[in-house]
C-alpha cells in the first residue's frame, strides 16, 4: 500500500511527476500544472510528446527523463477523449501513473482540472496497481522491488478529494485482502485458516460466526460435507454480518464458493495447471473482501456474506462418483462427477443463508466452470439471474467499475439435463452449455431474487491490467460494492 496525500495543485520544484493529458490537447495547453511544467522546462514536454507521437490517447504514456533540473522524470499519461474521463478512466490513469513512477519512492500526480471524485478515483487506481503479494519472497533484490511509497495527488480542491478518499481506501483494503487470500498457497490457506482470516473483520464491526463439521452435520449440509470427505482438512462455513442499514430491513446476501484446493477428487483433474486450483476459493475471497470494504466505509446497508469452505481431495474416505447425498434442502443429488463440487457447496450454503436471513436478494460468486471461460474468455463473468432488475443493476455496476458481467440464459431445456435416474438431480449434465448447467443446478436451491456469477475466467489474470498486477484480481469486490452503494444504500437514504 502506498501513502496517498491530497495537496493543492502547484508545480513541484523537484522529484517525479505524472501529468494527465486529454487527447488532442498538447502539454502546453491550459493553465494547469501540465502547462506550468511545460513552460518551466522550456517546452521540453511538448517537444518530447511530438517526438514520441504522443497525443494523449487513452492508455498511452510518454516518459520524459530528467526534463529539467531537479526532476527525475515527468510522465505524460494519455487520458483519451472527454467520454473516457469517467471515474473508471481516472482509475486506469492513476494505475498507469503508479506503474510508470515505480522507480521513485515519492512522486506527485496532477489531477487538476478534474472534479474531486475524479482525483480520488485516480488515487484509487494508483493504490490498486501498487498491490504486491511478496510474503514468500526472501531473496528479492532491492532494485526489483516496487519503491513508490508516497503519492501526492495534486487536486483543485484537495479537501474535497480527501473527504472522498476514506471510502475508496476501504475499497483498496478490501481488494488487497481478497487478493491476499486468493494468492496464498493451498498448504497455508486450508478451510480452517481461511475461516481464521475472517475473524479480524470483527475489528471493523462485522459479526463473524464460524460453523464446523459438527454443526454442519447437525444441520444436514451433506452436499458440502460430501465434498470435504476426502480431505483431512475440516470444512467451515463462515457467516459475516454487517448491520449498517435500517434495523430490521432484510439484508442483501452474498455467497462465495471457497474450495481452498480443487484436485477434482476421485474424478481427478489432469496435472498440468492443477496449481491454479488454489484460487478455487476466489468467490469466497471476493465476499470476504466485500465485507471488509462495506464495513471499512461504514456502508448504510444490511449485508450478510456467507462462504462455504472445503478442500476437494481424492482419498480412501473421499466421495465417489455415483454417491447420492441429501442436501440441506432435503433434495437428493447423485454425484456423477466429484469435480463438479462447487455447486454442491453452494447448494447448501445458499439454502442455509435463505433459511436464516430471508435476504432481499442473493448474489453468489464461484469459480464454477471451465466452460464459462470457453464462452466469455477473461473479459466478462458469466451472469445468470432469475430477476431482470437485479441483472440490470449488476450490468450497470459492471460497466461503472470495469468488472464486467454478461448475462447468459437459464431455462427448462437445460434443467432437464440434470435429471437423475435415481435421485432428484445429478451434478453434471454434459459438456455443451456447461456454465449454464452449473447455474441451473444452483437455481434448484434458490428462493427469492438471485444472481449467480461464474468468475472462473475473471478471478485470476495471467497478465498485468490497467489497475492490477497479474495474479488474483479480487473480481467482484468492486462490482458488488457498487451494487450495494447504488441499489441498497441509495434506497435507504430517503
Ligand atoms: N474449479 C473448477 C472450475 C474452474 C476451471 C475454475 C478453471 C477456474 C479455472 C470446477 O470445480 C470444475 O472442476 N468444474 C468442472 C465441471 C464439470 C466436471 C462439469 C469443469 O469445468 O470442468
Ligand atoms: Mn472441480
Ligand atoms: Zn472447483
Amino acid at each position: 500500500m502506498i501513502d496517498i496525500a491530497f495537496v493543492p495543485a502547484a508545480l513541484p520544484t523537484s522529484g517525479a511527476l505524472a501529468l494527465l493529458v486529454p487527447e488532442g490537447e498538447g502539454p502546453g495547453a491550459g493553465a494547469g500544472v501540465l502547462a506550468q511544467a511545460d513552460a518551466a522546462c522550456g517546452g521540453t514536454l511538448t517537444r518530447a510528446a511530438a517526438a514520441a507521437g504522443f497525443t494523449g490517447k487513452k492508455a498511452s504514456i510518454c516518459v520524459v527523463l530528467a526534463p529539467m533540473e531537479g526532476f527525475t522524470r515527468i510522465v505524460l499519461i494519455g487520458l483519451g477523449k472527454a467520454a473516457d474521463h469517467t471515474l473508471r478512466g481516472m482509475e486506469e490513469a492513476g494505475g498507469a501513473a503508479a506503474k510508470s513512477l515505480v522507480r521513485d519512492t515519492q512522486a506527485a500526480l496532477a489531477v487538476d482540472g478534474m472534479p474531486p471524485s475524479h482525483a480520488a478515483h485516480a488515487a484509487l487506481g494508483a493504490q490498486l496497481w501498487s498491490y504486491r503479494f511478496d510474503r514468500y519472497r526472501t531473496k528479492e533484490k532491492v532494485e526489483d522491488k516496487a519503491r513508490l511509497e508516497i503519492l501526492q495527488v495534486m487536486a483543485d480542491d484537495p479537501g474535497a478529494a480527501g473527504k472522498a478518499w476514506p471510502a475508496l481506501a476501504a475499497v483498496a483494503q478490501g481488494v488487497a485482502l481478497s487478493r491476499d487470500l486468493a494468492s496464498e498457497p493451498p498448504n497455508v490457506l486450508h478451510p480452517t485458516e481461511l475461516a481464521e482470516r475472517c475473524r479480524p473483520l470483527r475489528e471493523l464491526g462485522v459479526e463473524v460466526e464460524v460453523l464446523g463439521p459438527d454443526e454442519m452435520r447437525t444441520l444436514g449440509m451433506h452436499a458440502l460435507l460430501g465434498v470435504s470427505m476426502g480431505s483431512v482438512q475440516e470444512p467451515r462455513v463462515v457467516v459475516m454480518r454487517w448491520n449498517g442499514g435500517e434495523p430490521g430491513t432484510p439484508p442483501a446476501c452474498f455467497v462465495g464458493k471457497g474450495v481452498t484446493f480443487d484436485t477434482g477428487g476421485i474424478s481427478i483433474k489432469p496435472a498440468p495447471g492443477m496449481e491454479d486450483m488454489k484460487w478455487d476459493m476466489a468467490g469466497a475471497a471476493a465476499v470476504i473482501g466485500l465485507m471488509s470494504t462495506l464495513a471499512g466505509r461504514r456502508a448504510r446497508a444490511n449485508v450478510v456474506g456467507v462462504v462455504g469452505l472445503t478442500e476437494n481431495m481424492p482419498s480412501g474416505t473421499a466421495q465417489r462418483p455415483g454417491d447420492v447425498v441429501r442436501s440441506l434442502s432435503g433434495q437428493t443429488i447423485e454425484v456423477q462427477n466429484t469435480d463438479a463440487e462447487g455447486r454442491l457447496v453452494l447448494a447448501d450454503v445458499i439454502w442455509y443463508a435463505y433459511d436464516r436471513f430471508s435476504p432481499k436478494f442473493t448474489v453468489d460468486l464461484a469459480t464454477l466452470t471451465g466452460a464459462v471461460i470457453v464462452s466469455l474468455g477473461h473479459e466478462y463473468a458469466g451472469m445468470f439471474s432469475n430477476d431482470d432488475a437485479l441483472a440490470a443493476q449488476l450490468t450497470a455496476a459492471g460497466q461503472a467499475t470495469g468488472e464486467a458481467v454478461w448475462r447468459m440464459p437459464l431455462g427448462e431445456a437445460y434443467d432437464k439435463l440434470i435429471r437423475s435416474d435415481i435421485a432428484d438431480m445429478k451434478n453434471i449434465g454434459g459438456r455443451p452449455g456447461g456454465a449454464i448447467i452449473g447455474a441451473q443446478f444452483i437455481q434448484r436451491f434458490v428462493r427469492g431474487p438471485w444472481a449467480h456469477l461464474d468468475i472462473a475466467g475473471t478471478a485470476w489474470s495471467t497478465k498485468d491490467t490497467a489497475t492490477a498486477p497479474k495474479g488474483a484480481t479480487a473480481y467482484g469486490v468492486r462490482l458488488l460494492d457498487r451494487l450495494v452503494a447504488d441499489h441498497v444504500e441509495a434506497t435507504l437514504q430517503r
